[in-house]
């Protein structure tokens, strides 16, 4: 097929969540734009689902207007050059760059090599929600983090989007796993795998873990900080939340990560949704129309999960 026949056919304008300066969730509004143009290296993907993360409408403030949400799953409907490895017609999810628009909105440019075949056993929804929370957790504990077999992991925030899927890649690689949360939602934790989970709001972690060989935190503040105080001689302590305080930092080798796009990666979530090892959990699913009240849930506690924008196509 010509690529550019295909982008030709996709000219027009699609609806699109728009977060205006200064930021924060009063700027969103759903408004009418041109759909983009691939780039070189890109795909235009036309989005079935877009999931969102806590924070992260403080992300783009250096490039505002801005769409966010910076994961999705939907089809390949045409390439720009030299994007090898995307075809037209292709069910795709990935993690798009966070340096250009989001994927909350009907059509979205994303760089081809940043997307991987979505798990053929997970909706739409499901799929989207899978690759920065996935890609986070796969990151954390085994590239910044690496977690071997036998090790033991305590995860911060385990009920929530990242911790989550951490608990459940940590178990699959044969850690044993230890997950904090607060109230409710410590009781969905172990029927992640968990071997031990820690309600945050009734204990105080430092008094209930034994030491171990890793930390990885989702939650930050004084969680972060006390982490120190669990960790091995050695062992190493990584957030994807904020960086470490100084105190913690000189006492124990920690680090703050930003996730990175990686199709392998990817390909590896794909492999392991499909085989039935992990499953992103869904906390709630809004329109697109509704965007303001799905970010109203994000910033929220006691969340399961993932929350995500469903996007219709007449
Ligand atoms: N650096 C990166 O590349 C990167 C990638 C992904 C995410 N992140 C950041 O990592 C953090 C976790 O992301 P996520 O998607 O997993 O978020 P999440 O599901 O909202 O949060 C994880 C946990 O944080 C606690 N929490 C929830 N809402 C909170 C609030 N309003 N204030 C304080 N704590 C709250 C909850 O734990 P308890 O119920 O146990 O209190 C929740 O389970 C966010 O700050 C996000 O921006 C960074």
């Amino acid at each position: 097929m010509d690529p550019t026949a295909a982008i030709d056919a996709q000219a027009g304008t699609m609806r699109a969540v728009r977060l205006a300066p200064p930021g924060g969730i009063d700027g969103l509004s759903v408004e009418e734009l041109p759909i983009p143009d691939p780039e070189p290296g890109d795909a235009l993907v036309r989005v079935r689902a877009a999931a969102l993360t806590r924070g992260e409408l403080d992300w783009p403030v250096d490039r505002l207007p801005a769409t966010p949400s910076y994961e999705l799953s939907g089809e390949v409907v045409a390439v720009g050059p030299a994007a090898g490895g995307a075809t037209v017609g292709d069910a795709v999810f990935g993690l798009s760059g966070f340096d250009r628009d989001g994927a909350a909105a009907e059509y979205a440019a994303v760089r081809a090599s940043y997307l991987a075949l979505r798990p053929r056993t997970l909706s739409d929804v499901e799929s989207a929600a899978l690759p920065l929370a996935g890609l986070s957790a796969w990151q954390g504990l085994f590239v910044h983090g690496r977690l071997e077999p036998g090790q033991r992991v305590l995860i911060h925030g385990a009920s929530g989007g990242v911790g989550h899927l951490a608990v459940q890649l940590a178990h699959w690689r044969g850690a044993y796993v230890i997950g904090t949360a607060a109230g409710p939602a410590a009781r969905s934790v172990a029927s992640l795998g968990a071997h031990q989970v820690v309600d945050r709001a009734a204990a105080r972690f430092q008094d209930a873990v034994e030491p171990v060989d890793l930390v990885f935190d989702t939650v930050g503040g004084e969680t972060l900080a006390g982490s120190a105080d669990v960790l091995r001689e050695g062992g190493r302590l990584v957030s994807v939340a904020e960086e470490p305080p100084a105190d913690v930092a000189k006492k124990v080798t920690s680090l703050y990560f930003v996730v990175e796009p990686d199709g392998g990666q990817l390909v590896e979530l794909a492999r392991l949704a499909d085989e039935g090892t992990i499953r992103p959990a869904i906390d709630r699913v809004f329109p697109l129309a509704d965007a303001r009240s799905a970010f109203e849930r994000v910033a929220a506690r006691g969340k399961h999960g993932k929350v995500v924008i469903e996007v219709g196509h007449a």
